[in-house]
């Protein structure tokens, strides 16, 4: 806790100039970080807050599932930010880069926007938005509050601590998650959170003037689909040729192109 509270100081102090009322919370104990920020949005929340915890009893994933985290040996968040882009498509995707670019060269983006880490889950990123205002696909610039939720895995899985050879990477199941300290020995949850924040900032600002234009060339260096067979979980497969400039996922199937937009869909490598 004192840890991630030192290094909160650090970053409210590189982020509020740019982004004045910003402030950063640590709790200890929080059902869901993104929760919280809901439910007080709810109650009027439209200013910057970091919220930091350092255990989730209740962590939320995607497609409602449940986020499970080792406390003390992951890191969980939520940015809240009002927003007004002129339009919200390809949000997640640009968190996504901004998180790839701050934590490590090897991390890769499994659209839509999970984070892996030698073919394994290092990280996931849930976007929710919340506010008076229309809904996020119109192009009104009435903001909303967009509600960042961030969750990495720091420490090294349990079956890879006690290997030591370099390629033991290799050696490990497809399905187990990978953690950061596998390639940045050593770090713990607040340096990996100073890393992430302030870019993440600025990025969700450039967002805001720009959408995602700026991000899709990003996107493409750190693209682990690209060219390799998917599969959606309507059964259909394809190869997968990179996002369109909306950020949906483009595969090419036996009936042609497909433009991939809803987060409903889930895409496999085969
Ligand atoms: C996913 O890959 O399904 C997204 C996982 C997002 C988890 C983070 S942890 C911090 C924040 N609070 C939550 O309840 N979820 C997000």
């Amino acid at each position: 806790m004192s840890d991630l509270l030192a290094h909160a100081e650090a970053i409210w102090e590189a982020v509020v100039p740019s982004t004045p009322g910003f402030t950063v919370e640590v709790l200890r104990s929080i059902d869901s970080t993104n929760s919280e920020l809901m439910r007080r949005s709810r109650d009027g929340l439209m200013e910057p807050l970091l919220l930091v915890a350092e255990e989730q009893t209740a962590g939320r994933g995607r497609l409602g599932r449940n986020w499970h985290s080792r406390p003390g040996q992951s890191l969980t968040f939520s940015l809240a930010l009002p927003m007004a882009p002129l339009s919200w498509s390809g949000l997640s995707l640009a968190v996504g880069v901004s998180l790839a670019n701050s934590l490590h060269p090897e991390v890769r983006l499994k659209w839509p926007n999970d984070l892996w880490l030698h073919e394994r889950k290092l990280g996931g990123i849930l976007v929710e938005t919340a506010g008076s205002g229309a809904m996020p696909s119109s192009a009104t610039l009435q903001p909303r509050l967009v509600v960042v939720g961030v969750g990495i895995n720091i420490a090294r899985p349990l079956s890879s601590s006690v290997a030591s050879s370099p390629d033991s990477a290799s050696t490990l199941t497809a399905m187990e998650p990978a953690g950061l300290a596998e390639v940045l020995i050593g770090i713990d949850a607040g340096e990996v959170l100073e890393r992430l924040v302030p870019p993440l900032v600025n990025d969700l600002q450039a967002f805001a003037v720009s959408g995602f234009a700026v991000f899709g060339e990003r996107f493409a260096q750190r693209d682990a689909l690209r060219n390799r067979l998917v599969r959606l979980s309507d059964g259909t497969e394809g190869t997968a040729c990179g996002v369109d400039a909306a950020g949906a996922l483009l595969v090419l199937t036996a009936q042609g192109m497909r433009h991939i937009n809803s987060s409903e869909v889930s895409v496999r490598p085969c």
